[in-house]
């Protein structure tokens, strides 16, 4: 298409306020997708995405729109990002490919604690902002309140903002037609050297690294021979084109344009994202800026319940790796689990999605230790130490100073539970750094606060104590020197290396004591009496004891039904394959995740 005839736009929104389903109606409404095949939630391609109802890669989409205005036919490319707080780096990427963004709010809730990030992301990127009040059927929407709330934000006057429904589609079209108008079309130079910015990447079997591009100048070919410029490495295109949303072949993309490139080269490094290509002969001297590198934030210990399975669990890491740069692992092996990885995600939900994936795509049993944070440690002997695992720590007398991950948190909430959420913060060991009024109702609140604690619960507490009304966004901003001990879990005598965990000094007795309650309740009778115990170096700071046990768990079932008896030992079995040898002690992987439920 003409330069000027582009547009390139991402969705940005705070979760469920309806990002895909706006996706969905711009796809059916451009007749972008053939309506026998429309179905709900059309980007969302992975089966987790589809299955959770949250996005978690992205999605480029060009779509041919007719704008009513002029009779004109523009070229958009959409590109659906996620919503959740642990891939704010995805959506930067993102951003990065883009001129404009829909801000998406729900009216029925209004300015949430990601619609604040996305809009800075978006506003920093120096992206033309389009706000819509998104589901504006709902019985319950304000759309006065709410535009009162996104006029504040953007210092825009409320009666601009299109009121829209994704559900019904009203007022789609009309934001069409906005987007045209005030979205600028790309830049860049059809003439110079050819380069496009990497801003994504999948990895597919048979084809290898396909390429999420943006045209910055100039026009690549198919057949042509490229260059990454940051690695250097050189290939053909042996496919280029775009996504309706299926892969669409084309014989070039030009200045501006959005699409893939694959080459056959099947190492994700050679071809990263973040990097600029260009072409071999005649192509451009400077590159792009890239992006920052993501780094991880959360680390836990993954081991195969079946050690016949390592062999496996690793090949399954290094393909998943492919699709997901911000996985990082390395072997690890523990006394009490033997051998596996220690992974290292960008947040809890990160993690939990790589392990279901890994479960789920790649067959594997796993046992997950406890997530933790990554420490910096000062030895008195000056060395600095980086510890991802807490049974790595020194010796408390060898230590300096121990510094833990900080973060910047913002929360949004009615409010009537700003007294409840100071509470909650100071608990967790936060430090207020203001607060403001969004609207008269709700209130934007500031804290500083271990990414520790947040990992632990901090979400779930907030949640339920707001009863669902406040919403939380963070980013790490720095360490800070902590008073941290390292608390040990003993079974039946013995250390279990994968429980230990770092905890705040003044806090170790309580957690102690909590944490082998929880244990008791998870780890099942056994033959014997099994002491579970918590201690700060040699120092047992709680006890707690499962007893044996003493019955047969068929014997409720004796001279009754026979199916019932069966499906008893299925699930007893289902159960078991859960479970890990820990010296004399069988222990279920619930055990292992008690500290999440600590409170
Ligand atoms: P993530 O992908 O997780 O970031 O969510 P999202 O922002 O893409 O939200 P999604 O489109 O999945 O919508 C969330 C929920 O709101 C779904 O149950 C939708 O059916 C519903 N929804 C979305 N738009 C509308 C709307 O305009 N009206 C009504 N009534 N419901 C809507």
């Amino acid at each position: 298409a003409d330069q000027s005839q582009i547009r390139n736009f991402s969705i940005i929104a705070h979760i469920d306020h309806g990002k895909s389903t706006l996706a969905d109606r711009i796809l059916e409404l451009t007749q972008t997708v053939d309506p026998r095949l429309m179905r709900a939630q059309l980007l969302d391609s992975m089966e987790l995405e589809r299955e959770r109802g949250i996005t978690i890669k992205s999605q480029a989409v060009r779509v041919y729109f007719t704008s009513r205005r002029d009779g004109e036919t523009y070229q958009f490319h959409l590109i659906d990002t996620p919503g959740h707080v642990d891939f704010t780096y995805e959506v930067s990427r993102s951003l990065a490919a883009c001129e404009g963004a829909l801000l998406v709010v729900d009216a029925s809730q209004g300015v949430e604690a990601q619609t604040l990030a996305n809009t800075y992301l978006a506003v920093d990127a120096g992206l033309e902002l389009i706000p819509c009040l998104n589901k504006i059927d709902l019985p319950g929407a304000e759309p006065e309140r709410v535009a009162a709330e996104v006029a504040e934000l953007l210092g825009e006057p409320a009666d601009a903002i299109k009121r829209i429904s994704g559900k019904t589609g009203e007022g789609v079209l009309e934001v069409l037609e906005e987007l045209v108008e005030k979205v600028p079309p790309p830049e860049g130079d059809p003439d110079a050297a050819p380069r496009a910015v990497i801003f994504d990447s999948e990895f597919d079997q048979y084809r290898g690294v396909v390429a999420y591009i943006r045209v910055v100048d100039g026009t690549f070919r198919k057949g042509e021979a490229i260059r990454a410029m940051a690695t250097g490495t050189e290939a053909d295109i042996d496919d280029i084109g775009y996504f309706t949303p299926a892969m669409t072949s084309a014989d070039h993309l030009t200045v501006g344009e959005v699409g893939y490139v694959i080459t056959g080269i099947k190492d994700v490094t050679k071809l990263r994202v973040g990097d600029t290509i260009t072409t071999k002969r005649a192509g451009a001297e400077e590159a792009l800026p890239g992006y920052r590198d993501v780094q991880p934030v959360v680390f836990c210990g993954m081991f195969p319940i079946e050690a016949d399975d390592y062999g496996d669990l690793r090949d399954a890491l290094e393909k998943l790796t492919l699709n997901d740069a911000a996985l990082h692992w390395e072997p690890e092996t523990s006394d009490a689990l033997g051998f596996g990885f220690r992974c290292g995600f960008l947040g809890l939900l990160h993690m939990d999605i790589v392990r279901e994936r890994l479960e789920r795509e790649y067959d594997l049993n796993l046992m997950c230790t406890m997530p933790s944070v990554g420490f910096e440690v000062s030895l008195t002997n000056g060395e600095e130490l980086h510890v991802y695992n807490p049974s790595d720590m020194p010796e408390p007398a060898r230590i300096k100073e121990i510094r833990e991950p900080y973060v910047k948190a913002t929360i949004i909430t009615p409010k009537e539970y700003v007294g409840t959420i100071m509470e909650l913060c100071q608990d967790k060991r936060g430090e207020h750094d203001g607060m403001t009024y969004l609207s008269a109702d709700r209130v934007q609140m500031m804290y500083d606060l271990p990414l520790s604690e947040i990992v632990m619960d901090f979400f779930d507490q907030l949640k339920s104590r707001t009863r669902g009304y406040a919403s939380l966004d963070y980013e790490v901003t720095g360490m800070k020197a902590s008073n941290l001990v390292r608390l040990d879990v003993l079974l039946a005598g013995d250390v279990v290396d994968a429980l230990s965990m770092l905890v705040h000094k003044d806090k170790a007795y309580g957690v102690g004591r909590t944490l082998t309650e929880k244990l008791r309740e998870k780890i099942p009778r056994q033959q014997y009496d099994v002491p579970i115990q918590a201690a700060i170096g040699s120092h047992i700071v709680a006890r707690e004891t499962v007893k044996a046990f003493r019955k047969d768990v068929t014997a409720k079932c004796y001279g009754g039904d026979i199916s019932r008896k069966r499906k008893l030992l299925e699930k007893q079995k289902e159960g078991k394959r859960r479970m890990k040898q820990v010296g004399r002690v069988e222990v279920p992987q619930e055990a292992f995740l008690a500290v999440l439920e600590l409170g």
